[in-house]
């Protein structure tokens, strides 16, 4: 039998292959020591498929022939192992992919033997190996989703923008960056941040993880501190110092941007939203150990904006969207189906109107997405421009986050440079409704 990490791997990969589902966030839960093994395995596997099953195929001996996903999978995880994971012993990798390809509900067994073949042939010259794999066009890896996300990214900015690349070169350094796992980054919420987190220059209260420093999880399970992306800390930095007495955080789970909510306005009255039962349970426990006094609703927001007759100072509408900003920190990304986002959109408008409507006079209303494709960002914010031109664009973000700009400006448009900031490819802006 395989060891559990690598039948970890296994499952994400056919979670993801077969069924164009995300890998679940708890996939490596109780792999313990093995988890680090794990993560670089799926993470080989999932950022390079592409080539792992373009140098499969001459090898075939039908290449036309379609290959089940259990063979696809179990040779993915031996080659990806014994090219890029030199800490794996050659017996292991071919050994343990052999076996997976054995079993019933992740391999096909009729290919045991054509695993074993083309992995003991590989494992001979494991330099040569990772060599031919990289040698393969890196275009293999990114199915035309990854392209458009890409592509997205980089379009509001222009081609070559402030750089000397054309606009193919920035696409490929941009596919470039997302294909190195992200660094973390956290934020303290008490007391002294732990040893091997240091200040991030560029991000007032920002911390980041020093090389070769411990994962601080005791000091982020004690409630003490957090994870959160540098671009939610940026969008989070908005100027705003007009009086905010009652807030709405209209998409709250999993509760980080509730809780910079909270830091940034004390003693405002908080309602936070959240649809799904089981991440409304998960936000109340989470905003509870952190100290953050909020009521949690277990709602619609669309629904629940549409009946409400409250009035809110300032809103954010950190909505569900297709999450194309997040394809470094899920490289499955590129491959999953794709097929919600009429759905999305249609839902982030309805959103977005209704937070409109309960804007108190003078309040500010934050829409956010992680997402970098126009129809679920510019599209709406043109949109409401032409369906509520009572509400005034709000400058309320540095005009450059990833350059100094001259004079302190402000712009109403939240949208990082892609290949200039480290963090999550989101967008926003902001509304005001004068008073
Ligand atoms: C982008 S995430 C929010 C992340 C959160 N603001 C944070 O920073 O931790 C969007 C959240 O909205 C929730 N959601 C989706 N549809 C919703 C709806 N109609 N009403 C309320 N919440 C919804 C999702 O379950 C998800 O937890």
């Amino acid at each position: 039998m395989p060891t559990p990490a690598r039948l970890h791997v296994a499952h994400a990969l056919h979670e993801v292959f077969g069924e164009r589902a995300r890998v679940p966030d708890i996939w490596d839960r109780d792999l313990g020591e093995d988890a680090h093994l794990a993560q670089a395995l799926l993470g080989l596997c999932l950022r390079r498929w592409g080539r792992l099953q373009a140098w499969v195929k001459p090898r075939l001996k039908d290449p036309d022939r379609g290959v089940p996903l259990g063979t696809q999978v179990a040779l993915a995880m031996g080659l990806a192992q014994l090219a890029w994971l030199p800490g794996v012993g050659d017996h292991a990798a071919v050994h343990e992919a052999v076996e997976l390809a054995a079993t019933r509900d992740l391999g096909f067994a009729p290919h045991k033997g054509l695993v074993n073949a083309i992995l003991r042939r590989a494992a001979k010259d494991r330099p040569a190996l990772a060599a031919e794999l990289e040698a393969l066009p890196a275009a293999l890896d990114r199915p035309p989703a990854a392209r458009r996300a890409l592509e997205a990214a980089l379009a509001p900015h222009g081609a070559g923008h402030g750089a000397s690349l054309g606009v193919g070169d920035e696409l490929e350094a941009l596919w470039t960056r997302l294909q190195q796992p992200p660094r973390p980054a956290f934020r303290s919420l008490r007391g002294e941040a732990p040893d091997g987190l240091a200040p991030d220059p560029d991000l007032p209260g920002c911390l980041r993880l020093e090389e070769g420093a411990p994962f601080p999880r005791p000091w982020l399970e004690s409630g003490a501190g957090m994870v959160q992306d540098r671009s939610s800390q940026a969008l989070l930095a908005y100027a705003w110092d007009r009086p905010v007495a009652r807030i709405l955080d209209a998409c709250a789970a999993p509760g980080g941007k509730t809780t910079t909510l909270a830091l940034r306005h004390p003693g405002a009255a908080l309602t936070a939203l959240e649809v799904h039962p089981r991440r409304a349970a998960r936000l109340r426990q989470t905003l509870q150990q952190r100290g953050v006094a909020a009521e949690v609703i277990q709602a619609d927001a669309a629904e629940w904006l549409e009946t409400t007759e409250a009035a809110f100072d300032l809103i954010l509408l950190d909505a569900p969207c297709s999450g194309s900003g997040t394809l470094q920190k899920h490289p499955e990304w590129p491959w999953l189906a794709h097929d919600d986002l009429p759905r999305l959109t249609g839902l982030q408008r309805r959103l977005l109107a209704a937070a409109a409507e309960r804007l108190a006079p003078g309040g500010l209303l934050i829409y956010a997405v992680c997402s970098w494709l126009p129809e679920e960002g510019s599209a709406h914010r043109e949109w409401l421009a032409e369906a509520r031109p009572d509400l005034r664009p709000a400058e309320v973000w540095p005009a450059s986050l990833d350059a100094p700009a001259p004079g302190g400006a402000l712009r109403a448009g939240f949208r990082p440079h892609p290949l200039r900031w480290e963090g999550e490819g989101f967008q926003g802006f902001a509304v005001a409704r004068p008073r």
